[in-house]
């Protein structure tokens, strides 16, 4: 399986999807925004430094990024194809991971991007509920994506909390980060042709779908 690079405003479903794809194929789900919420755990500079950042919805530091991704691209399950959900996340962080990409000898693969308007991503936003125990991932506004018993997770009856940037006022903020830096690597992936588009506001399961049709035809 070559590497995929989901792109995609907050809350479009690219950790849902990816972990699909990775259950499917077997390849690691590698989610910056997934590593740093561990870093913000730390008591260090560090971790207040970055919970500060990812709570007011910028960007952490790109010397930083390089760093965590180089060194989890460089572990032996990356060997195989990987999923990227969050990285690169502007021009110069592309610009960073093709050095990466050419020092590590692989190849860019896919880049899928996910479509989606500003009110269906806040609606998301709001619902968003996780499990602190496995990590299951629930919406409270979309019917499907409902626990069962309120605030309990269905899979292991762990906790369910709400991310501290999973709010209206740092959704702005991520919503036009996206647009202002992350938006334009599209035109910067569509130059290798290299970039397929899905309509994210459809299901789970139909999106999933798509990205399985667009993986196997362009394997
Ligand atoms: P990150 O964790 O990547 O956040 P994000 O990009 O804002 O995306 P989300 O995780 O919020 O959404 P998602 O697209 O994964 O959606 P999900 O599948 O969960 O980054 C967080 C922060 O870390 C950044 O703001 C930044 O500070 C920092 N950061 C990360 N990477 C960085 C980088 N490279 N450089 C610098 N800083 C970086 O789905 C959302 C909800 O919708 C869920 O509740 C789900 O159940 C539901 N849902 C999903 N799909 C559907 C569907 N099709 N229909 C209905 N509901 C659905
Ligand atoms: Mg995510």
């Amino acid at each position: 399986m070559k590497n995929i690079i989901f792109i995609a405003p907050p809350a479009a479903g690219k950790g849902t999807q990816s972990n699909l794809v990775a259950e499917k194929y077997h390849i690691p789900h590698i989610s910056t925004g997934d590593i740093l919420r561990e870093v913000m755990k730390e008591d260090s500079e560090i971790g207040e430094y970055v919970l500060e950042t990812i709570t007011g919805g910028g960007l952490v530091k790109d010397e930083i990024m390089y760093t965590l991704i180089e060194k989890r691209l460089g572990e032996e399950d990356c060997k195989n194809g990987y999923i990227l959900d969050g990285f690169p996340r502007n021009v110069e962080q592309a610009e960073k991971y093709d050095e990466i990409l050419a020092r590590l000898h692989q190849e860019l693969g896919y880049v899928i991007v996910l479509e989606i308007d500003e009110k269906t991503l806040a609606r998301r936003i709001t619902g968003r509920r996780i499990c602190e125990d496995c990590n299951a991932v629930y919406n409270i506004n979309v019917e499907s994506e409902t626990p069962e018993v309120e605030s309990i997770c269905d899979l292991c009856g762990g906790k369910l909390y709400q991310r501290s940037d999973d709010n209206l006022e740092a959704f702005q903020n991520r919503y036009q980060v996206y647009l202002e830096k992350t938006k334009p690597l599209l035109d910067y992936y569509e130059k290798e042709g290299k970039v397929f588009r899905v309509d994210g506001s459809q299901s789970i399961e139909v999106i999933f779908k798509k990205i399985t049709e667009i993986l196997e035809e362009a394997i």
